[in-house]
C-alpha cells in the first residue's frame, strides 16, 4: 500500500532530509586519502545527533553503524571499519535520518583525493541517472518510467545495474511501497501521484551485474569485482514537480 504524504509531511521529510543533506556536506570535505570508513562514522553520528536527529540505520535489521559505507568493488551496505581509504579509492556513503517520526535517506559515491578517468566516468552516470530518474518523477508517469530511464542511462554508458537492491518510498518507515527498481519496461507499475515519496537509489557496476554478499551477512559486492557507484535521494511528487528532499 502506498501512502500519500500531505504537504506538512513533505516538510518533515525535508527536515530529516537536511540533517541528511548537511552530514553528506561535513563527510565531502572530511573523505581524503588516510581516512579510517569508522571516523567518517563517528563524525556522521555527531553530526546527525547535534542537529536533533537520529541514525536511521543503526540497529535496523541488526546494522550496527550509522553509515554504509562502500568503497570501491563493494556496491552497498558496507560497514565502517578500520579501513583506511586510499588514494584513488571511490567511497559510497549512505545515510538515513529520522527526525520527528519521518525519515530522510540519501547516498552519494565520493572520490577519494585523485581517482581514475574510468572511475570518474562511473560517478558521472550514476549520478546523471539519478537526476535523469528524478526529472521523470511527475504526476501521471509511472514506477518503472523512473526505473527505464536509470537503466537506458546506465546501459547505454556501458555500465549494468544491480537487480537484487531497489529503491523505496519512505515516509514514517525508511522502507515503504512502491518498490522502485533501478531497471524495467517504461509505462509500468503504480501511477506517480501527488504526495508520493520515493528514495531513489541507482546502484551502478562498471562490469556485470552479478553480486554477492560477504560472510559479515551485509556488504554486497560485484561478483566480477568491478567498480561499483551508488547516488540516492529522497523526492517528492508534488503539483509543482519533483522535489528533492535531502538538499540543504
Ligand atoms: N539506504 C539504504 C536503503 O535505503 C540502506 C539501508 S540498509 C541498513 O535501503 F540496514 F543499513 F539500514
Ligand atoms: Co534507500
Amino acid at each position: 500500500m502506498i501512502i500519500l504524504k500531505s504537504p506538512q509531511e513533505i516538510e518533515k521529510i525535508r527536515a530529516s532530509g537536511r540533517i541528511v543533506a548537511g552530514a553528506i556536506e561535513e563527510l565531502k570535505t572530511r573523505v581524503r586519502p588516510g581516512i579510517r570508513t569508522k571516523e567518517l562514522d563517528k563524525i556522521a553520528e555527531e553530526f546527525i545527533t547535534k542537529k536533533g536527529g537520529i541514525p536511521a540505520f543503526k540497529g535496523y535489521r541488526g546494522y550496527p553503524n550509522t553509515l554504509c559505507i562502500s568503497v570501491n568493488e563493494e556496491i552497498v551496505h558496507g560497514i565502517p571499519s578500520e579501513r583506511i581509504l586510499k588514494e584513488g579509492d571511490i567511497v559510497g556513503i549512505d545515510l538515513g535520518v529520522l527526525l520527528d517520526s519521518y525519515y530522510g535517506d540519501a547516498a552519494v559515491t565520493l572520490p577519494v583525493g585523485h581517482i581514475s578517468d574510468k572511475a570518474k566516468h562511473l560517478l558521472e552516470t550514476t549520478e546523471v541517472s539519478l537526476y535523469r530518474a528524478i526529472e521523470t518523477a511527475v504526476i501521471g508517469r509511472r514506477v518503472s518510467d523512473i526505473s527505464h530511464s536509470i537503466q537506458s542511462c546506465v546501459e547505454n554508458a556501458g555500465y549494468s545495474v544491480v537487480r537484487e537492491f531497489v529503491g523505496h518510498g519512505i515516509g514514517r518507515s525508511l522502507h515503504e511501497d512502491p518498490p522502485v527498481p533501478n531497471f524495467g519496461e517504461p509505462g509500468k507499475g503504480p501511477q506517480l501521484k501527488e504526495g508520493m515519496v520515493l528514495a531513489i537509489e541507482p546502484m551502478v557496476n562498471a562490469g556485470g551485474y552479478d553480486l554477492e554478499v560477504l560472510e559479515n551477512g551485509w556488504t554486497a559486492v560485484t561478483r566480477d569485482r568491478s567498480l561499483s557507484a551508488h547516488f540516492e535521494h529522497t523526492v517528492a511528487i508534488t503539483r509543482n514537480g519533483p522535489l528533492i528532499l535531502t538538499m540543504i
